[in-house]
């Protein structure tokens, strides 16, 4: 069987030409340099799935507060810049296109992961009751701080110099990471949120601050270099979002908002609820990325083909296939994943993974 027609029809996507449907997710691999900057190994992985046609990559900090795991890259130094320069060349070489994603962690974090080492900032000092990887092995996360309303804005601006200093590498556009229990979402969920100024309290005003760093970034860098991941009721680092009903409301609600800044794409990591997804469709302006997690091989083009989709991301099955996209249009055997080598090392199991030969 030969994977579905509709994976291969291009697509303009803001300001870049796709060649078929397929993408590469987010996929955060601990390989930058100590200092958050990107290296020749780093170039080479991206480099290697340019074929996938718009790669986003993993997780980048936008702040040394922005960080939540070790050997995370960063996208605010000039030399971070500079590393970012070589990995969006490498991307371009092979016709690719590359879309940094802006993650900043917020309460995920711990100060031995930190090049500040200071208390991990969030919108209430609630911790999420979870572990994370440290230079010393797993560590309880702390309690965060709260942000004040004024550092609010200073966040915003780290957005801002992120999302420019991006392009100014050389990036096609930027992903705002607003999923996974991350900074954006522990502002949209109501048991990570328990602020009482503008930015707590309402639907509206739980949606306010991922708004304004949508709105801010798209100011900076255009709307059509600007996406956004979202992810409703994931629980991932402690969230909470209660039940359907409030879920609902709470996304119905901001991506009505993201919807009239005509960003370049809505990216759902969706964990099901087809409703919800339905009505996103219905406002959103532009393209909608849809992920879903553990997608079978024989699924990547089911959200395309019932209209939910225009774009299937493929996480995994990329990581672990640089010439993912020829094996799905040829029918090859893919290769199977390393589990040891996904977080961190060197090469093997990063830049190793070998491409298909047909006999
Ligand atoms: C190793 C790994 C790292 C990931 N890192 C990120 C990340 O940095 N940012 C993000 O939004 N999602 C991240 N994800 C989630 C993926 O983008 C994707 O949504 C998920 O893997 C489901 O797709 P798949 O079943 O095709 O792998 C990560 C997933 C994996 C497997």
């Amino acid at each position: 069987m030969t994977s579905p027609s509709s994976l291969w029809q291009s697509f303009t996507l803001g300001r870049v030409e796709l060649p078929h449907r397929l993408a590469m997710a987010p996929m955060t691999r601990n390989r930058a340099n100590a200092d958050g900057t990107p290296g020749e190994l780093m170039a080479e992985y991206y480099g290697q799935r340019a074929t996938l046609g718009l790669l986003i990559t993993e997780g980048t900090q936008p702040s040394a507060d922005g960080q939540g795991y070790v050997n995370t890259p960063g996208i605010y130094t000039p030399e971070h810049i500079e590393g970012w320069q070589k990995v969006a060349d490498a991307v371009h070489e092979g016709g690719g296109h590359l879309f940094v994603q802006l993650m900043h962690v917020g309460r995920t974090s711990h100060p031995d992961n930190t090049p500040h080492h200071r208390q991990p900032v969030a919108p209430s000092a609630i911790a999420p009751g979870e572990e994370v990887h440290t230079s010393t092995g797993p560590q309880q996360i702390p309690t965060p701080r709260a942000l004040s309303t004024e550092e609010i804005q200073d966040v915003i601006g780290e957005f801002r110099h992120a999302a420019a200093s991006a392009i100014e590498a050389g990036a096609d556009g930027v992903e705002i990471h607003a999923a996974n229990g991350y900074l954006l979402h522990q502002f949209l969920s109501p048991n990570a949120n328990h602020r009482t100024d503008t930015y707590g309290g309402s639907v509206e005003n739980r949606a306010r601050f991922v708004i304004e760093v949508a709105q801010a970034v798209a100011e900076e860098i255009g709307a059509d270099r600007t996406g956004i991941r979202i992810s409703p009721a994931f629980p991932l680092g402690g969230i909470n979002e209660g039940d359907t009903e409030s879920v609902h409301a709470q996304y119905r609600y901001l991506v009505g908002e993201l919807a009239k800044l005509n960003l370049a794409y809505l990216h759902v990591h969706h964990l099901g609820d087809d409703e919800l997804l339905r009505s996103f469709r219905e406002v959103w302006p532009t393209a909608v990325l849809v992920v879903r997690y553990g997608r079978e091989r024989g699924q990547i083009a089911a959200d395309i083909d019932a209209g939910l989709a225009d774009i299937a991301p493929l996480g995994r099955f990329a990581l672990a296939n640089p010439d993912i996209v020829e094996r799905l249009r040829t029918d090859a055997s893919l290769n199977e994943l390393d589990p040891t080598t996904i977080y961190g090392g060197d090469a093997a199991g990063y830049t190793d993974y070998p491409v298909f030969i047909h006999a």
